[in-house]
C-alpha cells in the first residue's frame, strides 16, 4: 500500500488526507519563539494608535489571537464574514470570543455588491473566469476589508513566508499602499511545525476543519481538503495556478 492511500472497510482505496504535522520543538524553544512574538505585538501596539488584526480563525490566526491576549497588546480583532464561510468558521468565531473574552468584529459585504455580483456572474461564477473570481473576492472580501480598516493606522495578518511562492519575501512590516497605513505580518518567519507546536503546547482552540484534512481555510466553495504530501494551499482555489492563489487581500 502506498503512503498516500489506504483501504477503507468497503475495500475501495481512498487518498490519505493532510494531517496536523508532528513536531519535535522543545518547550524552551517554543517559549523563546513565543516571547519574540509577544514583544513584536507590544512594539506594534505602542507605535500606533489603532491597530486591528484580521482573523480567518485558521491556525496561524489562532496563534496571533492567543499571542495578542497573552501579550496584553492593545490590538482589536475583526473577521471578514464573506457570506460564503463554512458553518464551522462561524461557530469558531463565537467559540473564540467566549474562550478569550474578546470581541471579534464581523464585517459583512454590502448586500447591493453581492446582488450585483450574482446578477452578473451567478452565485458561483468565480469557478468560470478569473474576472468573476476577482469580482466575488472584491465584493465579499476587499470592500469589507477597506471598511474594517477605516480609522486604523496599522493592521496585522497571520501570513507566513513559507505558505506560498507569492509570500516568500514577506517582511515583518510593510506599507499597505492601497490604504496608506502600516501592515504587519508578525508570523512572517514562523514554520508550519512552529505554528502547530504553539497551538498544541498552549492549548489554543483549533478550527475543526484542520482535523479533516484542511491545512488552509477560506470560503467554503473555494476551499477543499488536500492529500498528504500536497502543497498546503493546494485546496485553495484548486482550479487556479500556484502563483495566482491570492484573493487580493494581500496583493500590493
Ligand atoms: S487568502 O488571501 O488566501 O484568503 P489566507 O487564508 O492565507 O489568505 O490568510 C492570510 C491572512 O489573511 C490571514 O492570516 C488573515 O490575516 C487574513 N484573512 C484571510 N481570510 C480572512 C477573513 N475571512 N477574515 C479576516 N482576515 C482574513
Ligand atoms: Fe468569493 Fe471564493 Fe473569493 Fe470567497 S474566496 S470571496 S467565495 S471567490
Amino acid at each position: 500500500m502506498s503512503n498516500t492511500e489506504n483501504n477503507s472497510s468497503s475495500g475501495l482505496r481512498r487518498p490519505e488526507l493532510w494531517a496536523i504535522p508532528q513536531h519535535n520543538i522543545t518547550a524552551t524553544a517554543l517559549d523563546a519563539k513565543a516571547e519574540v512574538l509577544y514583544e513584536r505585538l507590544k512594539t506594534i501596539a505602542a507605535e500606533h494608535q489603532d491597530v486591528r488584526f484580521a482573523t480567518s480563525l485558521a491556525a496561524e490566526d489562532m496563534v496571533v489571537t492567543d499571542a495578542i491576549v497573552k501579550s496584553g497588546a492593545k490590538i482589536s480583532l475583526f473577521t471578514l464574514a464573506t457570506g460564503r464561510l463554512h458553518q464551522e468558521t462561524i461557530e469558531m468565531t463565537a467559540q473564540v470570543q467566549k474562550h478569550y473574552g474578546v470581541s471579534i468584529a464581523s464585517v459583512a459585504p454590502e448586500a447591493g455588491d453581492v446582488d450585483a455580483f450574482i446578477a452578473q456572474y451567478g452565485l458561483n461564477g468565480f469557478y468560470d473566469t478569473e474576472e468573476a473570481k476577482k469580482a466575488c473576492c472584491g465584493a465579499r472580501k476587499i470592500k469589507p476589508l477597506n471598511k474594517a480598516l477605516v480609522g486604523a493606522d496599522a493592521w496585522l495578518t497571520g501570513q507566513r513566508r513559507e505558505q506560498a511562492v507569492t509570500r516568500s519575501d514577506l517582511p515583518l512590516r510593510e506599507l499597505d499602499d492601497a490604504r496608506n497605513i502600516a501592515k504587519y505580518n508578525p508570523l512572517f518567519d514562523w514554520t508550519e511545525p512552529e505554528v502547530w507546536a504553539y497551538l498544541q503546547g498552549k492549548q489554543v482552540p483549533i478550527h475543526p476543519l484542520h482535523f479533516q484534512g484542511y491545512p488552509s481555510i477560506g470560503c467554503e466553495p473555494c476551499t477543499r481538503a488536500v492529500k498528504a504530501g500536497e502543497d498546503i494551499r493546494a485546496g485553495r482555489w484548486w482550479w487556479l495556478q500556484k502563483d495566482s492563489k491570492e484573493c487580493g487581500l494581500h496583493v500590493k
